[in-house]
């Protein structure tokens, strides 16, 4: 189900927009960054109909980065003045500066520079340099937010950073793959999750339009629309260490097709240790976790004597990344190990299978592991949504 969705999205929401988004805003069709980072800091908090009128007087009156930058602070706030918010002229001024002194007057292309310029936050940054870059970057507005959460049925709050963390990993995946398309995909999404997707009268709720992603979304098919994004931290569910085994043999990956009652049921994972309490997870078996050897490893995440043993001569590369997942009763954090094998050792178990990375999307993966897997592959120049 959201495999496709995965697949589809960017396409559909351009399409979405070509037909049914706003057209024609003076701030559309710019490329210039200044320009495209004034827009963005105007259009934070304030009403689009008054954007309308003040964005072009306030480009009229300090039309490039250095003449902002030159400008007496008083004369940028007196320009703002009835925009609220006044911190956002504040920093735009002193950004302007940053510009001039730091960056020679040209803003940065890199999102992660952008970033680090006064009121240049992460999703601010993913905007300016999509649209005026053509850069890959996200962005995780509110807006963006709502759109996620429903569509893929994420429950945790989003005042949670585990699950920002989430929906920052899904911007990420959906991402058009053509860099040409970046400007359009993200003005897309804004103006989806501004006009469609609302928090309160959204689309698929009222009787006038379809909206094009009721057959998948989430929260459209289990009736919860007006109940996600969830803003409240509900009290902490239960918490479960695993280990994970990412073990590879030239290309492929070995994955384990998980048992059909488990979570997960029936989807090819990494193989994985059985799950322990955090709470039992005192310092010593933490520590103990961190010095795993391969064999150690192997025993405890494949604990058939014939499996791990036929797998004696892997090598344990480096302990990985770990992963948190939230699930609607309990979170994971799955320790991602990393190993090689140089044999392609066969088994006789139909659940456990090498697979070709480049083969991965013939199947289905828990998300946080397609991600992590879709990492690896990206990284060596396929792409497993095509
Ligand atoms: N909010 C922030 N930036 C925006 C944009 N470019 N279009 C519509 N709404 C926005």
């Amino acid at each position: 189900m959201s495999e496709a969705l995965i697949k589809h999205f960017a396409v559909k929401l351009i399409a979405w927009h070509g037909k049914d988004g706003r057209q024609g805003l003076p701030w559309q069709s710019i490329r210039d960054p200044y320009a495209v980072w004034v827009s963005e800091i105007m259009l934070q908090q304030t009403q689009v109909a008054t954007v309308l009128e003040r964005y072009p007087r306030f480009m009229k009156r300090f039309p490039t980065v250095k003449k902002l930058a030159a400008a007496p602070l008083d004369d940028v706030l007196a320009e703002w003045a009835g925009l609220g918010y006044y911190t956002r002229a504040r920093n735009l001024h002193a950004c302007a500066v940053q510009v001039m002194e730091e960056f020679g007057g040209r803003f940065p292309e890199d999102p992660i520079l952008l970033e680090q310029l006064k009121g240049i936050g992460k999703s601010t940054a993913g905007a300016i340099a999509a649209f005026s870059f053509h850069v890959r970057a996200p962005i995780l507005d509110a807006n963006v937010k709502r759109i996620l959460a429903r569509l893929f049925g994420i429950e945790g709050s989003i005042q949670e950073k585990v699950v920002n963390d989430e929906l920052w990993l899904l911007a990420e995946t959906l991402l058009p793959k053509k860099a040409t398309d970046m400007p359009v995909y993200t003005q897309a999404l804004m103006d989806f999750g501004a006009t469609w997707c609302t928090s309160r009268k959204p689309v698929c709720l009222g009787n006038e339009k379809k909206c094009l992603f009721e057959k998948e979304c989430q929260a459209n098919l289990s009736d919860q629309v007006l109940l996600l994004p969830r803003k409240v931290v509900k009290a902490k569910s239960p918490e479960f260490n695993c280990d994970m085994l990412l073990l590879r043999h030239g290309d492929s990956v070995l994955l384990q097709r998980r048992p059909e009652k488990a979570i997960w049921g029936g989807l090819w994972s990494l193989p994985e240790s059985t799950w322990s309490a955090k709470e039992e997870s005192t310092q010593s078996a933490a520590s103990s976790r961190a010095n795993l050897t391969a064999k150690e490893l192997l025993q405890l995440v494949l604990p058939d004597e014939k499996i791990s043993s036929a797998l004696k001569h892997s090598q344990l590369v480096e302990r990985g990344i770990e992963i948190k997942h939230v699930f609607t009763h309990r979170r994971l954090w799955m320790q991602i190990w990393n190993m090689t094998s140089s044999d392609a050792v066969k088994f006789t178990n139909a659940d456990l299978k090498w697979i070709p990375l480049r083969e991965l999307g013939k199947y289905g993966l828990p998300q946080p592991i397609k991600l992590l897997l879709q990492g690896l592959s990206l990284a060596r120049g396929d792409d497993l949504r095509s």
